[in-house]
């Protein structure tokens, strides 16, 4: 199965960004993690702080073969309707992940717009949530 682990504004800087919120984990450490949990699947990963290379990496998705999509849109889950309209778009199903209980922090952060579109939404489990998604979608395969 080929998955997609996107990631969005700031996560390059996982590791060293607000550790008590984060942890010290680098997205390094996360797709080593992934790959060895999963060597059976094509597992595909790409960060952007720019939300039109976020899009075009959405729309790029089904003609690359892509079945899956894990995304942390960062601080764009909480406003952009452009990414909200690139999931919708797209035949691929996406589960929307977040490393910090979004929903126990400002209130700015307790709406998604995205995770309505998606297939479902994991919050607040680190770098764990991302394993359950994958997990998900290779229990589907
Ligand atoms: C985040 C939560 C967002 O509110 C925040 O803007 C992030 C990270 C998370 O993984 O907890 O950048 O998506």
């Amino acid at each position: 199965m080929k998955i997609l682990i996107l990631n969005g504004p700031n996560l390059n800087l996982l590791g060293t960004r607000e550790p008590d919120v984060y942890g010290h984990d680098t997205l390094d450490d996360l797709a080593t993690g992934l790959r060895e949990a999963f060597p059976a699947h094509d597992l595909s990963f790409f960060q952007s702080n720019h939300e039109g290379q976020l899009i075009d990496r959405l729309h790029a998705a089904p003609e690359e073969g892509v079945d899956a999509i894990v995304f942390n849109p960062g601080a764009f889950t909480h406003t952009s309707v452009a990414l909200r309209d690139a999931v919708a778009a797209i035949m691929v199903p996406v589960i929307e992940v977040h490393l910090s209980n979004v929903h126990a922090r400002e209130a700015f952060r307790q709406k998604s717009l995205i995770a309505p579109v998606c297939v479902g939404q994991i919050t607040g489990l680190g770098m764990t949530g991302y394993h359950l998604a994958v997990r998900y979608f290779s229990d589907l395969s």
